[in-house]
């Protein structure tokens, strides 16, 4: 029976031959998975043992999915956030790295210590209430999503990691007229025209997560337009935006009368965020 590094290796082969990204890495996370393994890191310490046929067969579900372009983690069914784990499935958008760095923005930004109403729209799994709710506990925050799917899911990550996060259906921002001190979104910015374009694995991801309309702006411009009435005086929204948004979302946030309209960039130097103050 072939060991642990030979099962890696030819899986290895068999990604690279089938055009998934990063295919070393993509094989030791499906088997440390299926092997039960808590950490990728812990397959090295046993490279050399050889896998009985009991083993390799959840595997080999496993590697046919990826190949085929599934989302890593749909098959291990979780993600790492901001150093938590979340569930992550098929109802919502696998949250991305660059999301972690909106969470970092917000985080830096000045977060008062009295109590702070904060709304995130379009939460998805979660990822941004949750890690808010649990790295500001003074925070009240309220996540509202338009898919029931997704809500389910954030409410369960939510228990999962014991946070006191409020979910609400909603349509953008609800209906009753609370005043929030920050809203937070990464909401769909994708123009319809590309989503057949789009990669195997992002089109696993739900339509409604995706489809920001025929410019991509149209949730972003609907959200700009009603934070009006929805902030406090002084409090601030910060939005994730594609690779190309950053300088039509300052000019909406400008012609609406926000204040200190500022573009940031991500790690690859992309200005994938706006933030701006009422
Ligand atoms: C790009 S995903 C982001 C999910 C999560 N915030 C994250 O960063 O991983 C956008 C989310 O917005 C939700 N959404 C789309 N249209 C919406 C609307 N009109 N009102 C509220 N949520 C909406 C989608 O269901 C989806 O969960």
């Amino acid at each position: 029976m072939p060991t642990v590094l030979e099962v890696i290796k030819s899986t290895t082969a068999y990604f690279e031959k089938h055009g998934v990204e990063s295919p070393r890495l993509n094989a030791e996370h499906l088997a440390a998975h299926a092997l039960g393994k808590k950490k990728r890191l812990d397959l090295y310490l046993e490279f050399d043992r050889a896998l009985t046929e009991q083993e390799l067969a959840p595997l080999r579900g496993l590697v046919r999915d990826r190949a085929r372009g599934k989302p890593l983690q749909h098959l291990l069914g979780t993600v790492e956030f901001h150093g938590r784990e979340f569930r992550s499935d098929a109802r919502a958008l696998v949250p991305r790295p660059e999301t972690e760095q909106l969470v970092e923005l917000v985080l830096q930004s000045k977060v008062e210590s009295r109590e702070f109403k904060i709304l995130d729209v379009g939460t998805g799994s979660g990822v941004i209430a949750i890690t808010l709710a649990l790295e500001l506990p003074q925070a009240v925050v309220t996540a509202i999503d338009i898919s029931a799917d997704a809500l389910a899911l954030a409410q369960s990550n939510a228990a999962s990691l014991g946070a006191n996060v409020t979910f609400v259906g909603s349509d953008l921002l609800p209906g009753e007229p609370a005043a929030f001190d920050l809203i937070v979104a990464n909401l769909p910015y994708i123009p319809s025209g590309d989503i057949p374009g789009l990669s195997r694995e992002v089109r696993h991801d739900p339509l409604a997560a995706l489809d920001g309309g025929g410019d991509g702006l149209d949730l972003l411009r609907r959200l700009i337009e009603s934070g009006v009435t929805r902030l406090v005086p002084g409090g601030k929204m910060f939005l994730e935006l594609g690779h190309d948004q950053a300088g039509r979302v300052a000019e909406l946030f400008s012609a609406h009368g926000y204040r200190d309209v500022c573009a940031h960039k991500d790690y690859a130097g992309i200005e994938r965020f706006v933030s701006a103050s009422r």
